[in-house]
């Protein structure tokens, strides 16, 4: 850095030089940047030296905490020992190795014996890309090269890049990038508490959903059609639960069809749920599973597509005649990331993460209906594990949605950092949402919605003009 730089505000500087991922422009130029400085456990520092509870373990990833000093241990050997070497053409490393033996070993632990072969990458995005590609790839060496098309749903979120972005179905990711890519087709969003018709019954609503799927697979051609993929609880829509009944109908109709399942745990996966994996929570059958964020908790970006026995037979039949898979990145199988994986899974292992999420994840989930349920904008409190959504109503009784340009879950999720807790406003419906580190104490939820209840309480002046009447 120059030393005249140095003397610029670390505001200015960023302001002048970053490009931030999914951000206004022009906001940024009047409001940010707000710089973090540190992190220990559920607690941010930021610049400003406010303590914030982060509620959102970053971007739902940070499953063990910050600051591990275990895992900064791990990065520093396994970097003094082999910083890199690449996996193609058959080279590995014993760190990558033992990942990929753990992570089916936990798989299989929660009944998915049929899950394979694990494929390494560095985001859920190219690992939603790495699928995409997969599909094609399996049904081509099958002698079915017209099956091609994705089905999956409106709210979805599935990344950012070309194919995963087309696969995400909330329209703010499309605008003027020209996604989605033709072949990937969204059904409707299967959120009960906003978008089920008046009177209509949970199953009602699931038999709904679920015809309009088979209508869609009908009208399309079971031929063309190649795979589902879908987030076992919708994270960023805005913590959805599937209806009652919806993923085993859901999977009947994808057997009759031969039609993949694919089973974005990017967010589910690694403890968040309560349980290691929403695969065997929720008792699913998917053909390919996505995971990343947890894997790591986000000290090393690290994904993985984990593929079934059914994909591997057909890419080992093929093998001899259609030679190596040509598909990789330089990063695939990292030893650093691997090796951060595993102290990873050590820590969640020897503390009992996933049955902490689970505990105070109910704790926290009591402890937001009893402070703010009865609040005349809260519509819904919901969620399984760390993964908790806050869903704001103009009007109750009249189950009336505010108008999504007001953004009152934004004017919430502004009033909370400002009380020192951090929880996320997302970007299909009203909602923030709470998915805070795996390690939170019940003293540390019982915290955070203190400060939440107050900042809603600040809030409630302003939602109150804009729920109009
Ligand atoms: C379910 C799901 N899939 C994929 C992604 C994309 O992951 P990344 O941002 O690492 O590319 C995300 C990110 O939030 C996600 O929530």
């Amino acid at each position: 850095m120059e030393d005249t730089a140095r003397n610029y505000p670390l505001e200015d500087i960023d302001r002048e030089t970053l490009f931030h991922p999914n951000t206004s422009i022009v906001d940024h130029l009047k409001k940010g940047p707000h710089i973090i400085a540190g992190a220990q456990g559920v607690r941010l520092r930021d610049r400003q030296g406010r303590d914030l509870i982060d509620c959102g373990a970053g971007l739902w990833c940070v499953n063990i905490g910050y600051g591990r000093s275990e895992m900064a241990e791990t990065a520093k050997r396994a970097i003094e020992n082999l910083a890199y070497y690449h996996i193609f053409a058959g080279t590995s490393n014993e760190p990558v190795i033992r990942l990929a033996e753990r992570v089916l070993g936990l798989f299989h632990k929660s009944g998915a014996n049929h899950l394979s072969k694990v494929f390494f990458g560095t985001g859920g995005s190219d690992a939603n890309d790495t699928n995409f590609k997969l599909v094609r790839y399996y049904n081509n060496l099958r002698g079915k090269p017209e099956k091609k098309k994705i089905i999956s749903r409106t709210g979805a979120y599935h990344g950012l890049t070309y194919a995963a972005g087309s696969l995400t179905g909330i329209q703010v990711y499309h605008k003027a990038f020209d996604l989605p890519v033709p072949g990937v087709l969204h059904t409707s969003c299967p959120h009960y508490f906003r978008f089920a018709n008046p009177g209509e019954s949970e199953e009602a609503f699931t038999d709904r959903m679920i015809a309009e799927i088979e209508g869609i697979i009908a009208r399309e051609g079971a031929e063309t059609v190649a795979a589902f993929i879908a987030e076992p609880i919708m994270g960023t829509a805005g913590v959805l639960m599937p209806p009652k009944g919806y993923f085993e109908k859901l999977q009947k109709v994808l057997d009759k069809h031969d039609i993949l399942f694919i089973a974005d745990e990017v967010i589910t996966g690694f403890g968040r749920t309560g349980h290691w994996f929403a695969t065997g929570g929720m008792k699913l059958k998917p053909d390919i599973v996505t995971l990343a964020k947890g894997i790591t908790s986000a000290y090393f970006p690290v994904s993985a597509s984990v593929i079934s026995d059914k994909i591997w037979k057909v890419l080992l039949e093929a093998s001899p005649e259609f030679g190596p898979v040509m598909h990789g990145f330089t990063y695939s199988g990292h030893p650093v990331g691997a090796a951060l994986g595993l102290t990873n899974i050590d820590i969640m292992e020897r503390e009992g993460l996933v049955e902490q999420a689970a505990e105070v994840g109910a704790y926290l989930k009591t402890l937001l209906s009893e402070r703010i349920g009865s609040h005349p904008y809260v519509g819904e409190v919901r969620g399984m594990g760390q993964m908790i959504a806050v869903e704001f109503v103009a009007d109750k009784a009249a189950r009336r949605f505010f108008d999504p340009k007001a953004g009152v879950h934004r004017i919430v999720g502004a009033k909370a950092l400002e009380h020192g807790v951090l929880s996320r406003p997302l970007p299909f419906i009203e909602v923030t949402s709470f998915s805070p580190p795996l390690c939170m104490s019940r003293a540390e939820a019982e915290e955070a919605v203190e400060r939440y209840g107050k900042a809603l309480d600040a809030a409630t002046p302003e939602l109150a003009k804009l729920a109009g009447g």
